[in-house]
């Protein structure tokens, strides 16, 4: 592997391991255990069978289960696949759970691991840019019910996250764009050099050349590590991970299933929350200008919705998880690499951005 990045939790630190090919060496005991590898439909024909070959090659035996493919997956009904299959392999304490793909099956079959026989180890093998640069690492697992996004789940790290960089060569490229959202987050909330790398390495990125998309991935992988080892439980600056995605959210949850992807939505996002921030926070209209154009670089959208669309996706944030005490909040940008979460910001300046995108 080419480079690991330590997440630093005391007795559950792990690595994160990133590079072209995958190692799952010394992650499991040596005298073998029982895995369960749990893939999407859409992931499961493309790297199911040589991952359940890596793993073998580790002396462990290996049982596949596939998920359908697409949100609709993170539910109950999925998790009971997922435990029935772990008891029909005669899954016990000492084995793990593997996940192989995007961020779907990482909460889906992270929760099931940290639930199952009250919690058995698993392994967290992203195959998206998305998961490999944010929902993999840091120990957030979940389902959905209808009353919200992610509403059941528990903070529950893997024992390691395998990352391997092939595996983004064979996304479509809306779904690999989309994943840079995500990468341009880390460059706003903590590190303007590493933003203004992004900048100079977008041609590259957006080519999927293998040693910028080693170097930014595992960047992306440090600030998170360093944000999760701060406030792993989200009870304080873990929050800046959420810098556009309020707005992100609601969009998503208005415009109708499948119109954004999510780093798309979290683009919008992010152009709400900075054009927000030049509002209340004083963000330079320069920086802002950088960001809303690198976004649309990308080819990802900054501004996202119709004027009509304004009640509905403000209703939509008032429903935020994240809303404490009737007030909703936002994170916001002083400047790049230095944000600040738990702003509140008046309903004439949220409408009036909306407004002026
Ligand atoms: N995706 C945000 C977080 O992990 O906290």
């Amino acid at each position: 592997m080419s480079r690991i990045v330590r997440v630093e939790l005391g007795e559950r630190s792990y690595e994160i391991r990133i590079g072209a090919g995958r190692s799952f060496e010394r992650i499991f005991p040596e005298n073998g255990c029982r895995v369960l590898l749990v893939a999407d439909s859409n992931v499961d024909p493309l790297h199911g069978e040589r991952c359940c070959e890596e793993l073998e090659a580790c002396g462990v035996s290996v049982e596949r289960v596939v998920v359908p493919a697409g949100e609709p997956s993170k539910s109950l009904d999925q998790v009971a696949v997922l435990y029935d299959a772990a008891a029909n392999a005669r899954l016990d304490r000492g084995s793990f759970i593997v996940a192989l793909g995007g961020g779907m099956v990482g909460d889906l079959a992270g929760y099931a691991a940290a639930t199952y026989m009250r919690g058995i180890r698993f392994v967290q093998v992203p195959t998206t840019l998305l998961a490999m640069v944010d929902s993999s690492v840091g120990g957030k697992t979940g389902i959905n019910r209808p009353q919200g996004k992610n509403l059941v789940g528990a903070f529950y790290q893997p024992a390691a996250v395998v990352a391997d960089l092939d595996s983004l060569l064979t996304l479509e490229q809306r779904e690999y764009v989309s994943g840079l959202a995500e990468v341009v987050k880390y460059g706003v909330i903590w590190d303007a050099s590493f933003f203004a790398h992004i900048e100079s390495q977008a041609a590259a990125l957006l080519g999927r050349e293998p040693a910028v998309l080693e170097a930014v991935v595992a960047r992306c992988c440090e600030i998170k590590a360093e944000v999760v080892a701060m406030d792993e439980r989200e009870s304080g600056v873990r929050a800046i991970l959420n810098f556009g995605h309020t707005f992100g959210h609601a969009l998503e949850n208005t415009a109708g299933y499948g119109r954004f992807l999510h780093g798309e939505a979290v683009a919008a996002g992010m152009a709400f929350a900075a054009k927000l921030s030049v509002r209340a926070k004083g963000f330079p209209e320069e920086q802002l200008r950088r960001v809303v154009e690198l976004l649309r670089r990308f080819g990802l959208p900054t501004g996202a919705a119709d004027a009509e669309d304004w009640p509905a996706i403000r209703q939509a944030m008032a429903s935020d998880k994240k809303v404490r005490d009737g007030t909703l909040r936002f994170v916001l940008a002083q400047g790049l690499g230095s944000v600040v979460f738990g702003c509140p910001v008046e309903e004439g300046s949220l409408e009036a951005t909306f407004r002026a995108q």
